[in-house]
Parts: C-alpha cells; structure tokens; sequence
C-alpha cells in the first residue's frame, strides 16, 4: 500500500512519538519555514502589513486553484461567510436556510449579517443539508440557502440548486471545511453565489492563524467583499456603507500563498488515509463507517465514525495516547446561544442523532500508515473488549 506521508514537504524531521494526536501541522510546515521567514523579513522592510502584493497575489492563485472567477481575502471563514451574505444582497430579517448539523459559525453569519436562520435537518446518508428538509424551510422571506460542505464532503448541489431555483432563492456555500471536495464533477467553491473558505490553522488549508476567503463567479460581488472588509470604501476614507475590519493580513496571505502548492498533494494524503481507515474498520463493532454519496469525492477535513457510545470510545483510544474530536457533540439548534430560535430535543431528529454518536479519528496530511494502524488496532481492542 502507497505511503501516505512520503510527499513533500517530508517528515524526516519530526521525532517517533507514540502517541497519535488528533492533529498534527508539523509534517506539512515541514521545509516551509524559511521562505515563510523571508517573506517576514521582506514586510520588516516594506510594513505592507495590510494590502500587501500577496494578498491579491494568494486570491488570484486561490480562485483559479478553487475554479472560480474571482476571490476576495478575508479575516477568518466566519468574516467570509458573513460578508458574502451581505455582498450577494441580504437585508435586515432574510431568511437563510442552514443545516442542523454545522459549526455554530454558519448561524454566527446570517445573525451578525442581519438574517434569520432557519434551521433544517441534514440527511441521514451524507451529514448535509436535506434538499427534502430546505425546501419545507423555504417560506416567503427566505433569501439564500446556505449549505454546509460539512467534514469536506459537499452537500448535494444538484438537488439544492433546484429547491433554490423553484423557491426562487440564491444558494452560498459554507466550504470551510471542504477546500477541493468535488461532487457531481464540480468543485466545492464554484456553484453558489458565493462560497466561504477557512484558513483556520487546522484547516485542510491553514494560515498561521486566523484568514478566509470568498469565492465566486461575480467580480462585482468579490468588489463589494473588499469594500465590507475594509470600512465600507472603495477610495480612501470615502465610506460607501458600513463596513468591517476584516482584511486578510498580507503576512497571512504570504504562508497561504506558500502553502497552496502543496495543497493538492495534501489533498490526497487525506483521502489515502481516509481510505486506510474505511479499509481497515470495516466491520468492526457497531462502526458506522463515512460512506460518500456516488459522484462525491471529500476533500476529508475529517473522518467522522460513528458508534452508540462516542465517549467510551474517545476514552479508550485517550488511554492510548490517540487524540480525537467530535464534530459537533451539540446540534446547533440545541445551542444555548440559539435558544431564541425556540427549538427543543426532536426539533431535528436526525442532527441529533449524529451528534450523540459522533468522534472523529486522527486525519491530518503526513499521518503514516503506522499511525492509522495504531489508531485501528487501539479501536479492534476497544470493541473486542465489550
Ligand atoms: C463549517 C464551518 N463554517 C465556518 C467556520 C468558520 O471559520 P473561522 O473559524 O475561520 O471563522 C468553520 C471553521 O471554524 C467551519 O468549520
């Protein structure tokens, strides 16, 4: 079996360590810190600190990475997600459609852009929003639908887009966690309106801290992300409407723009080991194993199991040194910042479900073949055991 971490930048480095944490960044900076050092240097010189030559640089590399027309940088995946609603029109109390099943930043932004979210439950098969469920969600003052490419597997576009042409919608994608996912032969970032990316340091594309970025295929739309990111001006200190302090730093867009080249390569590391696991635990206790939808092809931000009880689970692989996650232990619409939506336990039956069965394995580019083994082996123990 192909090895999973032998691309570049390699590994050689990083010391043997038994224990698998849930992430781990260091293989993929791995030979990256001295470019990335000399861009710092080079802004010690300039101070292009804001709207330095890599910021248009890394959004013209990112659009035509992702196969969009345009990119606009921003702050974080919750200031792209955001500023596309307000970019693509959102007024004051639009609905939005989202998923039950999501990070509380997809409600953050309909929110803080002035929208209502309205909740919909996601399908059983691939974790995202239920076309059936958005479509009974769509009312007279819905406005967008915004579905989640959740763990880095898309969310059926093909259905949403005619639940949103027939209810006479616009649809935004939240692809922070699906940078080159692809399904039904399109990319994650290229059929809405508009998509969010994160660049959270974690995510399949990491900056050294907090960045995002809108794509699209309107240039006029990416134009009005960049006066909302910058105080509502387009000309210095003419402020057309009320803005944001939420550029993208030149020296964030600097390790993005290093990084990129890599990111395919990433890509498929992630989807090697994700294979190694789906492989490996076939069969193995109550597992519910992620099983991609036909024509989808995840860009696995992560490999989520589920089982009856996660956390007996998650205790176990702990003992033995291997770190996990659950994504998200708690259905937005359950969240006690949302309790003004009125929603209860049942609300949506299958989020909820998910969300009490959930843990996620150890996934990160540079993961060895060892590494997945353990992880494995640690999970056979585990239900072996009873
Ligand atoms: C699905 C989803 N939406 C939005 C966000 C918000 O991104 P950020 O943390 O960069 O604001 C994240 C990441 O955290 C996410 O996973």
């Amino acid at each position: 079996m192909a090895h999973v971490r032998e691309a570049p930048p390699g590994r050689t480095g990083v010391a043997r360590d038994p224990s698998v944490p849930f992430y781990d960044l260091r293989p993929s900076h791995e030979g990256l810190g001295e470019a990335i050092l000399a861009d710092v240097e080079e802004l010690l010189a300039t101070n292009a600190w804001t709207n330095g030559p890599q910021v248009a640089a890394f959004e013209e590399a990112f659009a035509a990475w992702v196969g969009a027309r345009a990119c606009a940088g921003v702050a974080s995946g919750l200031d792209a997600l955001r500023l596309a609603l307000l970019a693509a029109g959102l007024q004051h109390g639009d609905e939005v459609v989202v998923p039950a099943n999501t990070f509380v930043a997809t409600l953050e932004a309909v929110t803080q852009a002035g929208g209502v979210p309205v909740v919909a439950d996601v399908s059983a098969e691939d974790a995202n929003l239920d076309p059936d469920a958005a479509a009974a969600a769509c009312g007279p003052r819905t406005r967008f639908l915004l579905p989640v490419h959740l763990y880095g597997g898309m969310a059926d576009l093909v259905r949403l887009e005619h639940v949103a042409r027939r209810h006479a919608v616009e649809l935004i994608e939240d692809a922070c966690q699906a940078h080159g996912a692809t399904r039904d032969e399109r990319r994650a970032g290229t059929v809405g309106r508009a998509a969010a990316f994160s660049f959270y340091p974690a995510k399949n594309l990491g900056a050294f801290g907090d960045a995002g970025a809108v794509t699209t295929r309107d240039p006029v739309l990416a134009a009005e992300v960049r006066v909302l990111r910058e105080h509502g001006q387009r000309a210095k200190y003419r402020h057309e409407r009320e803005g944001y302090t939420a550029r993208l730093d030149t020296i964030q867009a600097a390790v993005l723009l290093r990084k990129l080249p890599y990111l395919d390569e990433w890509t498929r590391q992630r989807r090697e080991a994700a294979h190694m696991y789906s492989e490996r635990l076939a069969d193995v206790g109550d597992l519910r194993l992620p099983a991609p939808p036909a024509g989808s092809d995840p860009a696995w931000h992560l490999y989520v199991v589920r089982t009856g009880d996660p956390a007996a689970l998650a205790r176990t692989l702990a003992e033995r040194g291997i770190g996990t996650g659950r994504h998200y232990p708690e259905p937005v619409h359950l969240a006690a910042a949302y309790r003004r939506l009125g929603h209860r336990p049942g609300s949506f039956p299958v989020a909820e479900r998910m969300a009490g069965q959930v843990v996620s394995l150890p996934l990160f580019p540079g993961i060895t073949e060892e590494q997945i083994e353990r992880v494995a082996g640690a999970i056979e123990e585990h239900f072996a055991r009873g």
